[in-house]
């Protein structure tokens, strides 16, 4: 966290591996120590990247950034994004809940599966191609320093 924008990339990676693990199981693969693993994941660190972006990142980017590089609709774009994710996931995650207890996927809980990985994955790809490399250019040293405390703090709580 020393380093904010190296570790919204790490997490980006870690999100790509969930959402493989997710096309695995929608696949039919699955142990119940890696669901209750990528349950843990998405309930918790998943929540709280999306946090971190748009309660730190996404305000000090629209502060920071010059009218060329045209943030305001990306950021809304990415917002929106969250928001569907946030109601997918919900069901995702119960699915796998249900997994756990004994019950097998239905055809559109597998569906909703690949649905929301797929969607991660395209989410993390405009991430890292549009906006980390605009950060990097915009976000200034002391601010990278202000994050890097803010991003701290949200998890000491
Ligand atoms: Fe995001
Ligand atoms: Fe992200």
């Amino acid at each position: 966290m020393d380093e904010p924008l190296k570790f919204l990339f790490a997490e980006h990676q870690r999100q790509r591996q969930a959402s493989f693990i997710l096309d695995a199981i929608a696949g039919g693969a699955f142990d119940d120590d890696g669901v209750r693993n990528l349950v843990k994941f998405l309930d918790q660190d998943f929540v709280d990247h999306v946090a971190d972006e748009e309660i730190i990142f996404f305000p000090l980017l629209k502060k920071q950034c010059q009218p060329e590089d045209k943030i305001e609709d990306l950021l809304s774009r990415l917002a929106d994004e969250h928001r569907e994710d946030e109601l997918v996931g919900d069901h995702v995650v119960d699915s796998l809940r249900n997994l756990l207890s004994g019950r097998q996927l239905t055809a559109s809980d597998k569906k909703r599966l690949t649905i929301f990985a797929k969607h991660i994955r395209q989410h993390l790809a405009i991430e890292n191609a549009i906006l980390l490399p605009i950060a990097r250019v915009r976000i200034d040293t002391d601010s990278l320093m202000f994050v890097s405390e803010m991003l701290k703090e949200r998890r000491a709580r």
